[in-house]
C-alpha cells in the first residue's frame, strides 16, 4: 500500500497533502513516509520470522538521519560502504554489532575506524584489501571480523551500470580464486572469517538469480567445511527491486521462500542488505512547475527540481511516474518535464500526459531510494530540504541548503 494517495482530489502522502508540505516547506522537497519504511521493514522481518537473520539498510540508498534511526528502533543493522557512512549509523544510534562494511576502496582509516566500532563484519573485496586489513588490524591490537565477498559470476539481468555479480565487474573475489584467498586469510594472524558475502545487483525484479547466486556460494561454504573453514553466516546483499512504473514487484515472500529453503538445516544466520526495496517508494520529490514552453515538436514544463536533484533519469534513463499534487479537470497535453540546469539532459520524465498551468505542484514518484544521496549542487543550486512524514505530523529533517553553505568550504587567494 503506498503511502501516497489522493484524497478529495490532492495528493497526500500519510495524512498530510503535499500543497500543505509545498507552503510549509517550499520546492523543491524530498518527502518520506515513515509509515512506509517501517512496513517494507516489518515485511523483511515478517518474512524472516524464527530464522536466524539480520536486515542490514543499505545506507547508500538515503542516508538521511531521520531515515536510518526510524529504521534502527524498529532493530534494522546497517550496510555501510565509506567511513561518512559508519559516523552517519553510530549518530543516528545504530548498534556497531549490526553493521557490515561493503566496498572495494575502503581506506586503512575507514577500516581502523570501523574496528575501533567493533562492527559485526567487513565484505572484503580483494587480496589486497584483506593484506591491508590484517596489518591496521594487527597494528591496534584488534582481530578483524570478514567475509569475502565472492563474485558468483551469475547474471542479474538487470541495468548495466547497476549489475555488479558478473566476473567483468569491478566488484568480489572471483569465484575460482575464493577458495584459496579463504584459506590464506584463515592463516592470517589478525583476520577472523566470519562468513561469505555477494551482491549481484540492483533493481532486481526476478527472484530467481539470487537463488542462483546462493546456490553458488552454499557451493563454496561446503569445500571450505572440508578446509576446516566454518563460516557463520551468509550475507546475500541488496538488490530486490520495486515497481517503478508498470513493473510486477516480486513480494517479499517470494524472494525469501527460495533462499530460506536452501538454507534450512544448515546454522547459517542469514543477512540481507536491501535498500531501495526500503525506502524507495516510501518517499518523492515534491517540485513546482516554473514555466511551460509549448513548441513545435516538444512541450516543455520546466520545474524547480533538476537533475542535481534526481539524477536517475539523467543517469540511467530511468522512469519515475510524476503525479499532479492537485487532479485539474482539463485536457492533457503531453510535456516533457525538464528542470533549469543547462544540460539537454536535464530531465526529469519525457512524453507525459498532465494537464498543467504555471504554478501546480508536481509529485516525481518512487524517489526515495538514490534520490537525495546522489544530489549534488551544479549550476550553484542548494540542495533540496527534506521532511518525513508521520501521521498527520510533518518534520523536516534536513533544512534547504543555503546559498551561503555552498561557498562556505572555499576559500580565496590571500
Ligand atoms: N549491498 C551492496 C554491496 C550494494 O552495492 C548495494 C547497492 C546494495 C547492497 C543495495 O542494493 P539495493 O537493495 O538498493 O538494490 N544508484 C543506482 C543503484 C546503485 C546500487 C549500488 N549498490 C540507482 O539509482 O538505481
Amino acid at each position: 500500500m503506498s503511502p501516497f494517495a489522493y484524497r478529495n482530489g490532492l495528493l497526500h502522502c500519510e495524512s498530510v497533502s503535499l500543497a500543505d508540505l509545498a507552503a510549509e516547506f517550499g520546492t523543491p522537497c524530498w518527502v518520506y513516509s515513515r509509515a512506509a519504511l517501517e512496513a517494507a521493514l516489518a515485511e523483511f522481518h515478517t518474512g524472516l520470522q524464527g530464522v536466524n537473520a539480520l536486515v542490514c539498510y543499505a545506507v547508500k540508498a538515503n542516508s538521511n538521519l531521520a531515515v536510518l534511526d526510524v529504521l534502527a528502533r524498529c532493530g534494522a543493522g546497517f550496510d555501510i560502504v565509506s567511513g561518512g557512512e559508519l559516523q552517519r549509523v553510530l549518530a543516528a544510534g545504530a548498534n556497531p554489532r549490526q553493521i557490515v562494511f561493503s566496498g572495494v576502496g575502503k581506506t586503512g582509516a575507514e577500516m581502523e575506524a570501523a574496528l575501533a566500532a567493533s562492527i559485526l563484519c567487513f565484505n572484503v573485496e580483494s587480496a589486497s584489501e584483506l593484506e591491508r586489513l590484517d596489518a591496521v588490524a594487527g597494528r591496534i591490537g584488534k582481530k578483524a571480523p570478514v567475509s569475502l565477498r565472492v563474485n558468483p559470476d551469475v547474471d542479474a539481468r538487470t541495468h548495466p551500470y547497476i549489475s555488479t555479480g558478473l566476473k567483468e565487474n569491478k566488484f568480489g573475489v572471483a569465484y575460482t580464486e575464493a577458495r584459496n584467498l579463504y584459506r590464506h586469510a584463515h592463516r592470517l594472524p589478525n583476520i577472523s572469517l566470519h562468513g561469505i558475502d555477494c551482491h549481484i545487483g540492483s533493481q532486481l525484479l526476478d527472484p530467481a538469480p539470487f537463488a542462483e547466486a546462493l546456490d553458488k556460494v552454499l557451493l563454496l561454504v561446503d569445500e571450505l567445511v572440508a578446509d576446516g573453514i566454518a563460516l557463520q553466516h551468509v550475507d546475500l546483499g541488496g538488490g530486490l527491486g520495486i515497481r517503478y512504473r508498470d513493473e510486477s514487484e516480486p513480494s517479499i515472500a517470494d524472494y525469501l521462500q527460495p533462499i530460506l529453503t536452501k538454507l534450512s538445516g544448515r546454522k547459517l544466520k542469514i543477512l540481507l542488505e536491501p535498500g531501495r526495496r526500503l525506502v524507495g517508494n516510501a518517499g518523492v520529490l515534491l517540485t513546482r512547475v516554473e514555466y511551460l514552453k509549448p513548441g513545435e515538436t516538444k512541450n516543455f514544463a520546466i520545474v524547480d527540481a533538476a537533475m542535481n536533484d534526481l539524477a536517475r533519469p539523467a543517469l540511467y534513463g530511468s522512469w519515475h511516474d510524476v503525479l499532479p499534487v492537485s487532479r485539474r479537470d482539463a485536457e492533457a497535453r503531453t510535456w516533457e518535464v525538464v528542470g533549469p540546469v543547462c544540460e539537454s539532459g536535464d530531465f526529469l520524465a519525457h512524453e507525459r500526459a498532465l494537464a498543467l498551468v504555471p504554478g501546480d505542484l508536481l509529485a516525481v514518484m518512487s524517489a526515495g531510494a538514490y534520490g537525495m544521496v546522489m544530489s549534488s549542487n551544479y549550476n550553484s543550486r542548494p540542495r533540496a530540504a527534506e521532511v518525513m512524514v508521520d501521521g498527520a505530523r510533518p518534520h523536516l529533517v534536513r533544512r534547504r541548503e543555503a546559498i551561503a553553505d555552498l561557498y562556505a568550504l572555499e576559500l580565496r587567494l590571500p
